[in-house]
């Protein structure tokens, strides 16, 4: 027993009844803290540089430039004629960005009403291609200017890609121009779906732009975190996502960040603001990053809406 105790000496992680007291001890009262968001770009900028590196650009990965992937302990791919012309030039973003909104999927985005407040912002984030229907307009908007696109979603929801190509491009109509960010060189199994993913675009003259996300970008992003004390093997996608819009825009909104049982009013809530499952901790890191997200929110660098906006 004294062993445990050697190991975790003093920290315990709070309970999500206690988080809920903190939050709602906080209330309404932010402020924004320019030195501190100053400070974090300029973090950032020099670790992770994500003007030049979120995305794999025909600049940063010339031909025979080596990929690593990231998500792999030990698996490259070198950057062929091929795959080179698949890439974009360089950085579209038109930089500087001003109000960005990031959107997580958790479940406190349901009667939220935020989704005027998203749709306002100048630069709009989401994760994992989320629902947009009209059930959910309210709460979370309907503007999109990045998605973020899992290859596994490619794989389970659209059978791959393999014969279900028109039904993927006519989805992806809901996200309008945007960008659709996929980590294609992060997981070996990932990098298929993903080029069929921007074939399926291509071929179809989508309004989409693809963007594979650059993974030596994503492991710079993971070790930032880790030495802030995020252990998790992998950060959570909303979290990539701050960690952009951290570096290169003028202000951070936050919407859906939330892993917890129960919401700010103490009853149960699920994990996504589209589903009924309830939320398992030990799957991410999600919790702790809540943590980093909410000193962030305190200190006036970003700002996290939990409860309902205006
Ligand atoms: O793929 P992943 O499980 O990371 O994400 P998701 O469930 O599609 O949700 C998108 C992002 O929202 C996550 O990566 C988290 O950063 C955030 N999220 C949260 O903070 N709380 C939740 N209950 C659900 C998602």
């Amino acid at each position: 027993v004294l062993g445990w105790f050697y190991v975790f000496p003093v920290y315990r992680f709070p309970s999500d009844k206690e988080i809920v007291e903190e939050v709602l001890g906080l209330g309404e009262v932010w402020q924004k803290n320019q030195t501190g968001i100053d400070l974090y770009r300029n973090l950032l900028t020099e670790c992770c540089n994500p003007r030049w590196m979120f995305a794999v650009t025909k600049e940063n990965s010339p031909i025979g430039k080596v990929l690593w992937y990231d998500g792999e302990f030990y698996h490259s791919r070198s950057v062929s004629n091929k795959t080179y012309s698949l890439f974009v030039q360089s950085n579209p973003l038109k930089l500087p960005l001003k109000k960005c909104a990031v959107v997580g999927n958790g479940g406190v985005l349901r009667h939220s009403k935020c989704g005027r407040d998203i749709d306002q912002a100048d630069f709009i984030m989401r994760c994992n291609l989320p629902p947009l229907t009209k059930e959910y307009v309210e709460d979370v908007g309907t503007r999109t200017h990045l998605v973020t696109a899992n290859p596994s979603i490619i794989e389970k929801r659209f059978q791959n890609l393999l014969w279900s190509r028109k039904a993927f491009v006519d989805k992806m109509k809901v996200y309008g121009s945007s960008f659709i960010y996929m980590p294609a060189f992060s997981m070996k199994p990932g990098t298929d779906p993903s080029l069929r993913a921007y074939y399926a675009l291509a071929d179809s003259s989508s309004n989409l732009t693809m963007l594979f996300a650059n993974p030596e970008f994503l492991r710079s992003v993971g070790k930032f975190w880790k030495a802030r004390g995020i252990h998790a093997k992998r950060l959570s996608t909303g979290l990539f996502l701050v960690s952009l819009a951290l570096g290169l825009c003028d202000e951070v909104t936050a919407y859906g960040f939330w892993p917890f049982s129960v919401g700010l009013d103490k009853q149960p809530i699920s994990h996504h603001y589209y589903d009924n499952i309830l939320p398992y901790k030990w799957f991410h890191a999600m919790p702790e990053e809540f943590i980093q997200l909410w000193h962030l929110h305190k200190s006036g660098t970003l700002r996290m809406r939990v409860g309902h906006c205006p």
